[in-house]
Parts: C-alpha cells; structure tokens; sequence
C-alpha cells in the first residue's frame, strides 16, 4: 500500500511542490510552503481519526492533504482540478489502486470553495 511517506519520495510529487511554492511566491502567498501541505496532511488526518475512520482512510486523507496544492504549479486558478487530475496521474504511475487514487483526487478536486459548482 501506497504511504506518505513514499508520495513524499516521488520525483514527480517533489518538483510539484516546488513548483507550486515558486508560483505562489510570485503570487504574492507567503504560506504555501511544505510547511503548509504538512499542517494540512496532518489535519485532515487528525479529523479523521476523530471521526473514527480506519487506518487506511486516514492515510489516505494524509497524502490528499500533502497534494492538495500542487495544482498551482499550474495556475492558482482551478488549482484544485488541476492538481487533483495530477495527483490522480501520480498515484496511478506509484500503482495506487482505482478506488483509492479517485478518492483522493475527489478529495483534491473539492478543496477549494471558491471553484466549486454553486450552480445546485
Ligand atoms: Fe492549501
Ligand atoms: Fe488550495
């Protein structure tokens, strides 16, 4: 099973990140660091356990926290489609299984309010 730790070893999952900070840099965003996606990471891990989730489910919010971001290597706008579609991508190339790999990139997609669908 695919862990955080490994999503933080991945070559691709790096340069995103990095890539990401440096446009939010440009941006102006002084806090979308690594230091923000692990606070996230362990947030959503954290709420999880709480709401008495297994194992597995809480990993798997912890690297959808860790990734939530890179979208914005793209473009902050509709950073959250972006970077779920890459995460999505990623997760596949590291043989994450369908099930799990959607529900991240579900996750990811939803992250940000102010894209959603308020058209419902
Ligand atoms: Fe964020
Ligand atoms: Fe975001």
């Amino acid at each position: 099973m695919i862990t955080l730790e490994e999503v933080k070893k991945n070559d691709e999952v790096d340069a995103l990140v990095l890539g990401a900070q440096k446009e939010l840099e440009a941006l102006g965003y002084t806090e979308h660091s690594i230091r923000h996606i692990s606070i996230v990471a362990n947030r959503a891990g954290e709420i999880l356990r709480k709401l008495g989730y297994d194992e597995r489910s809480i990993e798997l919010a912890r690297i959808a926290g860790y990734l939530h971001d890179i979208g914005n290597a793209v473009n902050r706008l509709d950073h959250a489609h972006s970077g779920a579609i890459l995460a999505y991508n990623i997760l596949k190339s590291m043989e994450m299984p369908v099930k799990e790999r959607t529900e991240i990139m579900t996750a990811i997609g939803n992250h940000d309010e102010g894209s959603r669908n308020s058209s419902k």
